[in-house]
């Protein structure tokens, strides 16, 4: 496998992993390559055609809650979430800032203060996460511009990619003079995804970002869905216990751990000689944990192979 190829195959695990419950049926079915060759390949991430648009306000507020929306805000609630890479797509980069702002469910920006604008930083294993509402349009000069949201992306250290994200199935992609573009640097086709509507009726995207900028390679070229898989994490959201159903491809030590946002490590499972089967475990919240998103990820010899992503609402 050269070069390109290892990258493509580790992008490819990596976004499999994000994509969450909605994976299992892609692996169970007949021709799992040819449908995760389609679903990401490791290209650096583009600038938008338009950049940061006149709209950017500078210095928006740090959100301790990944909560770039607040409660009652008009508009479809949508989580989006990622890992940002270094170039290599072999390193994920900890502690980039991410400074997103987008229009309200009426296609307006708040240009007075800081409504739908803030900035959330990639945890220690390189993941962001925000949650917010689907994007309005607004009109751009005799034709509406398609969903977007403005993302500036500052690797400790290195340059700020300016660029923007755009929604599989928008009508309004042909006609945008920057989401339409197929080639060059300006090629936004990296940058529509698609959406899915979560247990909790919430939208959820997952766009990872490839970036110039530092990076660490711990636990992270390791992600091997032939190794083992979480099959499903329920309820989700969770209130007080959480089954964890879970699959292992091979003899080996295998370890369910769960971490927070900032990929501190809250729980450690089950860690146990296993042979190649399918297995349970549960995990009941400690009445401290805050309220929030949470990691639930299978080691496999210690290589991380597999997580998903749970909510406790209590
Ligand atoms: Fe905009």
């Amino acid at each position: 496998m050269n070069k390109s190829n290892k990258r493509r195959q580790f992008l490819k695990n990596t976004t499999l992993g994000a994509l969450g419950i909605g994976l299992s049926p892609i692996l169970s079915s007949a021709a799992p390559e040819k449908q995760q060759e389609e679903l990401l390949a490791c290209d650096r991430t583009t600038v938008d055609y338009y950049g940061a648009g006149p709209f950017y306000t500078a210095n928006p507020p740090l959100l301790s809650s990944a909560q770039l929306a607040k409660e009652g805000e008009p508009g479809t609630r949508m989580i989006i979430s990622g890992r940002v890479f270094n170039l290599d797509c072999m390193k994920a980069i900890p502690d980039a800032v991410i400074d997103i702002w987008h229009a309200n469910d009426a296609g307006a920006y708040d240009n007075d203060a800081y409504n739908l604008r803030g900035i959330v930083k990639t945890n220690s294993q390189g993941y962001y996460l925000f949650e917010t509402i689907k994007p309005g349009k607004y009109l751009n000069g005799s034709s509406y511009r398609p969903s977007h949201i403005h993302f500036k992306i500052t690797p400790p250290g290195f340059e700020t990619l300016t660029t923007q994200l755009y929604f599989e199935g928008d009508t309004d992609i042909p006609g945008d003079k920057a989401a339409s573009i197929t080639d060059g640097k300006f090629d936004a086709r990296a940058r529509i995804i698609p959406l899915s509507t979560n247990a909790n009726n919430k939208l959820e995207g997952t766009w990872d970002i490839v970036i110039n900028g530092d990076g660490i390679t711990v636990g992270l070229n390791d992600l091997h869905l032939d190794k083992g898989i979480i099959y499903e994490v329920f309820p989700n959201p969770a209130t007080n216990q959480v089954n964890i159903n879970y699959g292992v491809f091979q003899d080996s030590k295998a370890t369910i751990s769960v971490y927070d946002l900032k990929g501190q490590l809250v729980a450690a499972l089950d860690e146990k000689e296993l042979v190649s089967d399918k297995y349970n475990a549960t995990w009941t919240p400690e009445a401290s944990l805050p309220n929030g998103f949470y990691f639930i990820a299978l080691k496999i010899n210690d290589l991380q192979v597999h997580y998903l992503r749970i909510m406790l609402t209590r």
